[in-house]
C-alpha cells in the first residue's frame, strides 16, 4: 500500500516539474497535446505509447505533432507522407539516434544502435560490410540459417504433435544464427551460458517503456536511492556484453590470421589495421557494444515474426494450406530452399510481408534525432529533436491497403498473383539508420518459414478454440505464449 502511495507521490512530483520545465519551449515543436493530457494518456496506457492513442492525436492534430514524453517533447511522423519525407527525403536530417540517460548508461554511446556522429558512421559502415562479406563465403549466412531451421524442424518433430510452446525453440534458433555469425559458432539449445543469454535479453526488452525504465530517463539519479528495479536490467546488459568479451578474448588466443572466419575476426584485423589511424573508433569497447546491438537487434525481432507467422497459420488454415501446396509444388519434399527461391513461391513471400504488417511488431518506429533545424511538410522542427515514426500508422492506413484490418496476402501480390514489395511497408526503418540486418532478416524469415511449412502442418491444441491475438506490448511487440501442434506432414513424417 505504501509503496503505491510513494509511486504516484513521486509522479506527482515528476509531472509537475515537467511542466514547469517544459513549459518555456512548448512553441517551437509543432502542435499537439497539452502536455498534462500527453501525460496522462500515457499514465493511462501503463506507460507505454498505445498505438491507437497516436493515431487518434493525428485526427485532430495532423501527421507531424508533438506529444510530451518522459522529459522532453516527442515528435510523431504519422502516416506514410511523414514517415517518408522525414526519414527518406530528409535522411540525413533525421539521421541521430537519441540517446536518453537510461540507453547512454546501458550502452555508453558505443556500437551501432546508440552511437551518433563519426563512431556510428564508421561502426555501422563495418557492421553493414562485414555481414556482407560473412554472406558470401562458402558456409555463408544463408547456409547457417538452412541448418537452424533444419535443427528447428527436428525439435518440433520430437513433440510428435503434442502441444508445445514454440516461442523457446524459435529464439534458441534465431538467436543461434547471430551466434554463429559473430562467434564462429552455435550453442546447443540446452548450453547454460546460451540459456543466460536469451533470458538477459528477454529482461533487456522487457524493461522498455515500463515505470522505472521512464523513472530513470527523469530522474537519472534515481538509482542512488532505489537500486532493486534496476539490477536485472543492468545484470543483463553486463552478462551480454562480458560474454562478448570472453568470445573475443578466446579469438585472441587464436587469431584468423588471414582467413578471418566471423565477425569478431574481422572487427580485430581492423583494430591491428587502424591502430596509428587517430580517427579510429575499432576498440574493445565497440566492439562489445557492436556484439551486443547484433545480438539483441537480430534476436527479439525475427523470433517474434516468426511466433505470429505460425499464429495466424493456425488461424488461417486456408491461406496455410495454399502456402503449403505452393511449396510442395515449387520445392518438392526434400529440395534444400534457398532464398533465391523466393520467386518460385510468390504466395508464400507475400505471406511473408503480410504477417510482418499486420502485425507490425514495433510498437512505434526506433526513435530519431533531428541533427538540424528542419523544415517538413510545413511544420518546423528544431535541432536536437527526438522524433518517432509511427510505423503503426503507415501499416494501418486504409489509403494505403485494400483490407487494412484483416490478414490478406494480397496486399503484396499483383493481378497475376507475382510478389509486389511496397515501400510502404517499413518495418526495417529507412534511410540514413535503416536496419543494419534487414537483408539478413528476409532471408532468415523465408527459409524459417518455408522449411516449418513444409514440414508441419500448425494446429491449435484439441478442445483450444481461440487463441490470444493482441501483442504484448513492450519494445517489440511478440504475441502472449501459447501452445501448438506441429503435426507432421504426409511425405515428412
Ligand atoms: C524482422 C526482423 C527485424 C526487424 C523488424 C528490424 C527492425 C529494425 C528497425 C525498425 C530498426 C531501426 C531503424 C531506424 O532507426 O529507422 C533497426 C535497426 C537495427 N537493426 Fe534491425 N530489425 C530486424 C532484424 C535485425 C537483424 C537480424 C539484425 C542483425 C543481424 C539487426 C540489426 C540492427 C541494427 C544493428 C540496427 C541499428 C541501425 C542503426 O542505428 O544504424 N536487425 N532494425
Amino acid at each position: 500500500m505504501w509503496i503505491r502511495a510513494v509511486l504516484i507521490a513521486v509522479l506527482v512530483c515528476l509531472l509537475i516539474l515537467l511542466f514547469l520545465k517544459l513549459l518555456q519551449s512548448w512553441k517551437k515543436y509543432p502542435p499537439g497535446p497539452p502536455m498534462l493530457l500527453s501525460a496522462v494518456k500515457i499514465v493511462q496506457c501503463g506507460f507505454r505509447i498505445h498505438p491507437d492513442i497516436l493515431v487518434e492525436t493525428a485526427k485532430q492534430y495532423g501527421s507531424i505533432f508533438t506529444i510530451w514524453g518522459a522529459s522532453q517533447p516527442l515528435v510523431i511522423l504519422s502516416g506514410f507522407e511523414a514517415v517518408k519525407e522525414g526519414l527518406i527525403k530528409h535522411s540525413e536530417i533525421f539521421s541521430g539516434r537519441p540517446v536518453t540517460p537510461f540507453y547512454k548508461a546501458i550502452a555508453k554511446e558505443k556500437g551501432i544502435v546508440f552511437s551518433n556522429g563519426h563512431t556510428w558512421k564508421q561502426q555501422r559502415k563495418f557492421g553493414l560490410v562485414t555481414l556482407r562479406k560473412l554472406g558470401l563465403g562458402k558456409k555463408g549466412v544463408e547456409n547457417q540459417i538452412q541448418e537452424e531451421a533444419q535443427q528447428l524442424v527436428e525439435t518440433f518433430a520430437r513433440a510428435k504433435g503434442q502441444p508445445i510452446d514454440p516461442s523457446i525453440p524459435i529464439i534458441n534458433s534465431v538467436s543461434n544464427v547471430i551466434c554463429a555469425l559473430v562467434f564462429g559458432h552455435r550453442y546447443s539449445v540446452d548450453d547454460e551460458e546460451f540459456l543466460k543469454l536469451i533470458k538477459a535479453i528477454e529482461n533487456g526488452v522487457k524493461f522498455g517503456g515500463t515505470f522505472f525504465h521512464l523513472l530513470y530517463e527523469v530522474i537519472p539519479g534515481i538509482m542512488k536511492y532505489i537500486s532493486w528495479p534496476y539490477k536485472t536490467v543492468f545484470g543483463a546488459a553486463d552478462v551480454v556484453l562480458s560474454h562478448a568479451r570472453k568470445e573475443t578474448e578466446n579469438h585472441r588466443k587464436q587469431p584468423a590470421q588471414h582467413d578471418p572466419r566471423d565477425f569478431i575476426d574481422y572487427y580485430l584485423l581492423q583494430m591491428e589495421k587502424s591502430k596509428n589511424d587517430p580517427t579510429s573508433t575499432y576498440d574493445d569497447e565497440n566492439l562489445a557494444q557492436c556484439i551486443s546491438d547484433l545480438f539483441v537487434a537480430g534476436t527479439d525481432t525475427t523470433s517474434a515474426t516468426l511466433q505470429w507467422g505460425l499464429l495466424l497459420m493456425m488461424t488461417h488454415p486456408d491461406i496455410q494450406e495454399k502456402i503449403q501446396k505452393e511449396i510442395e509444388d515449387a520445392f518438392g519434399s526434400s529440395q534444400l530452399i534457398s532464398y533465391q527461391d523466393r520467386k518460385k513461391a510468390p504466395y508464400t513471400f507475400a505471406t511473408i510481408h503480410e504477417i510482418q504488417r499486420f502485425k507490425c511488431i514495433l510498437l512505434a518506429g526506433n526513435p530519431r534525432e533531428t541533427v538540424q533545424d528542419v523544415n517538413i511538410l510545413g511544420s518546423f522542427i528544431p535541432k536536437g529533436t527526438t522524433i518517432v515514426p509511427d510505423v503503426h500508422s503507415v501499416c494501418y492506413d486504409p489509403k494505403l491497403w485494400e483490407t487494412p484490418q484483416k490478414f490478406n496476402p494480397n496486399h503484396f501480390l499483383d493481378k497475376d498473383g507475382q510478389f509486389v514489395d511496397r515501400e510502404e511497408l517499413l518495418l526495417f526503418g529507412a534511410g540514413a539508420r535503416v536496419c543494419v540486418g534487414k537483408e539478413m532478416a528476409k532471408i532468415e524469415l523465408f527459409i524459417f518459414f518455408t522449411n516449418l511449412l513444409r514440414a508441419f502442418t500448425f494446429k491449435l491444441p484439441e478442445g483450444v478454440k481461440e487463441v490470444n491475438t493482441e501483442p504484448v506490448l513492450g519494445l517489440t511487440m511478440p504475441p502472449h505464449h501459447y501452445k501448438l501442434c506441429a503435426i507432421a506432414r504426409p511425405s515428412n513424417s
